[in-house]
């Protein structure tokens, strides 16, 4: 055998390592995420500290005590009152200078917003994200829209099991709990599309639960609100049979489309024709993907809770046709 796979397996080994690669904790686009960075370069430096100590240390007793031919036992030493004391308290103090800005960070990144920001209740389902703005009246659902330079509270609540909202971009995770309220607060900087993934185990699907977060400039973000809060678009003549059959089929029992049906177990569906991806961004939203789930969508994601409806090919085409013209 050759020496081949030596590249090959270095290759694969820092392929895994890239300074600002798409869900990279390492590159801030927000005050949280820069707040945790600090935490980072913090901790790295004092173990930095910590180990060149060790290693002087070690270095020096393995050179000044190694044996050497004629030479004695060194004089033999039973506890030392003082070293001991030290080396109780300096991890001690370490740890403190570790915890104070640590606690600082979580309590900040969780306090109370400024009354200028704009609150979204996030909402996670096994295996979705629903988001809610209650002051400007939109409901989305597994891409969150936010503009760029505002601060934004969100209030995580999880309906069913323990989930976790992670956007690595935009800072660190937090649990949504059954039961109880989370709050993150933050203020992205940098426009742009992040990815993020629930990160807690949550089932079957629980790799698959991700979502985007689309960071966008004021003006922006003011459209896509007004786009929102839009009645849903009559359908075009070719989306009409789509819609007929969305409407008589057991779609409307979990789904909203605003001003056609107000299902809630499922993901609001009003703009679904302007979402990037589809079934928790496991695929890119494209009439082929939206076809495959819509005739069986436990068999594209594992236990997804949305049932085989039966659909023909043809019907599932003219849903698909409908649900895309929603933008
Ligand atoms: Cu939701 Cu893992």
């Amino acid at each position: 055998m050759g020496q081949g796979w030596r590249p090959a397996l270095l290759g694969l080994a820092l392929g895994g390592c890239a300074w600002d690669a798409p869900q990279s904790t390492l590159v801030a686009y927000s005050d949280f995420a820069r707040a945790i960075l600090d935490l980072y370069a913090l901790i790295m430096w004092a173990v930095v500290a910590i180990a060149a100590v060790v290693s002087f240390g070690l270095l020096f007793v393995l050179v000044r005590y190694r044996d050497r031919p004629g030479q004695s036992l060194p004089e033999q030493i039973r506890g030392h009152t003082l070293l001991e004391v030290s080396w109780t308290i300096a991890p001690a103090l370490i740890l403190l200078v570790i915890a104070i800005p640590t606690i600082q960070v979580i309590f900040r990144t969780q306090g109370t917003a400024s009354p200028q920001a704009l609150e979204v209740d996030v909402r996670g389902y096994q295996w979705w994200w629903a988001f809610r703005y209650p002051s400007l009246g939109v409901v989305t659902a597994n891409e969150l829209h936010l503009p760029a330079g505002r601060q934004v509270s969100l209030k995580l609540e999880g309906p069913d099991v323990i989930h976790s909202f992670w956007v690595p971009r935009l800072g660190g995770k937090r649990d949504v709990v059954p039961g109880r309220v989370n709050r993150i607060t933050l203020t992205p900087e940098v426009g742009g599309e992040y990815l993020g993934q629930c990160a807690e185990f949550c089932g079957a699907s629980h790799a698959f639960m991700g979502m985007r977060v689309f960071v966008d400039e004021p003006a922006a973000f003011e459209r896509w609100v007004a786009a929102q809060k839009a009645p849903a678009p009559e359908p075009p003549e070719a989306a009409v049979e789509g819609r007929d059959i969305y409407v008589k089929s057991a779609c409307v029992g979990c789904h909203s489309i605003r001003g056609v049906s107000a299902g809630v177990l499922g993901p609001d569906l009003t703009r679904f024709g302007a979402r990037k991806t589809l079934a928790a961004a496991m695929f890119p939203n494209t009439a082929d993907n939206l076809v495959a789930w819509l005739r069986d969508p436990p068999a594209v994601k594992p236990g997804a809770k949305m049932p085989n409806l039966g659909l023909t090919e043809a019907q599932a085409r003219a849903v698909a046709t409908y649900l895309l013209s929603l933008k």
